[in-house]
């Protein structure tokens, strides 16, 4: 395509979310390890999550229900789309991607399509991509999407890991438009992967280092060193809102919605009350859904959108953090 000489903005066309409808609550789960509802909830702030059928669900049946949701709720079809983006580290397959399996599901051939490798920070690094790749002129309609079935890479003996996490998915439509006021004002992202093995998925022995050598946690489940996350989660989050907040003139007066990533109810109110933030504009669902990693900011949008809550006269911003270890932020004008 070919670069207009006039300016022009992205649009959020639509936004979709499917969670499976199986609930797996604390008290499910303190059947399974040695856990209780009142350690979780004030720890973490959980109270239930959702988890798929792994006979019949996963994270591409959730990204294809998400993205049909969106498409739906922009009156859209998937012909339309001339990109497909699946932010996940749980795809069933590493060959094809989720994102091919989802366009030929919704009648997007020939779309590009391609998984992106963020962890929890999937949705946000998408969706900071898909409108990068917009204003570039190369694509004109984008379909974003964050699903994790993180069931399937939990170990259910290992009470640290399996009370955070639940299955979702969420998704939004971008599309070029004329009004060169809306779409991204800002956003960042970024890594340092010296602190990976805080939080990782290994494949082989080797991979795994010489301190978790011990680790009664199986091969291809998720490990993690809570504290360690805890700690850098903390500092960078409210780094990464105050950064975005203050380079686009936001005041919390000023802002709408800011979408954080739901890893931690504590970790959030920390960055909310340093930040004078007031709880109606700090969106919290973890307590139905735990930590869903890359589906979680894409649920949130969701839920949102639909409630009405995302206002034109006022932008919002999403953030998140995560494996890698990795850290993103979207300030958004609709
Ligand atoms: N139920 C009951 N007790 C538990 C427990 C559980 N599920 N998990 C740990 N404990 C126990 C510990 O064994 C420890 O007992 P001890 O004092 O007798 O040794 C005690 O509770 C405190 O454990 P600790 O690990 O210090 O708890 P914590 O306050 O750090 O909370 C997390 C643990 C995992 C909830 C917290 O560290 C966290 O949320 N970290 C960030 C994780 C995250 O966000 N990951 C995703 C990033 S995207």
């Amino acid at each position: 395509m070919k670069r207009s000489a006039e300016p022009f903005g992205v649009r959020i066309c639509g936004t979709g979310s499917c969670v499976p409808a199986r609930v797996l609550s604390n008290d499910d789960l303190s059947k399974l390890v040695d856990t209780n509802d009142e350690w979780i909830v004030q720890r973490t702030g959980i109270r239930e999550r959702r988890v798929c059928d792994l006979s019949r669900e996963g994270t591409f049946t959730m990204a294809r229900d998400s993205l049909k949701n969106a498409l739906d709720a922009a009156g859209m079809k998937g012909s339309e789309l001339d990109l497909i983006i699946v932010g996940t580290v749980t795809a069933e397959m590493t060959c094809p991607s989720v994102a091919a399996r989802v366009g030929a599901a919704l009648g997007a051939v020939p779309a590009a399509a391609f998984d992106l490798s963020a962890a929890c920070c999937g949705f946000v690094y998408s969706m900071n991509l898909a409108q990068a790749l917009i204003q570039s002129g190369q694509f004109r309609t984008i379909g974003v999407v964050g699903s994790e079935c993180m069931s399937s890479i939990v170990d259910y003996t290992d009470r640290t890991v399996s009370i955070l996490f639940g299955d979702a998915a969420g998704a939004a439509i971008l599309k070029r438009d004329p009004d060169p006021r809306i779409g991204c004002l800002y956003s960042t992202m970024g890594a340092d992967g010296s602190g990976w093995s805080s939080l990782y998925i290994p494949r082989r022995e080797q991979e795994v280092p010489e301190c978790d050598r011990d680790s009664p946690i199986a091969l291809g489940h998720l490990r993690m060193n809570g504290k360690e996350v805890f700690r850098f989660a903390v500092t960078k989050f409210r780094e990464v809102i105050e950064d975005a907040m203050s380079k686009t003139g936001l005041t919390p007066e000023s802002v709408g919605q800011v979408i954080c990533h739901q890893s931690n109810i504590r970790i959030i109110e920390s960055a909310r009350e340093k930040l004078g933030l007031p709880s109606e504009k700090v969106f919290i669902n973890i307590d139905r859904f735990g930590n869903s990693s890359a589906g979680s900011v894409g649920l949130c949008l969701d839920q949102l959108w639909r409630a009405g809550k995302i206002e034109k006269e006022r932008p919002f911003v999403m953030v998140a953090f995560g494996g890698g270890l990795t850290w993103a932020s979207g300030v958004w004008r609709i």
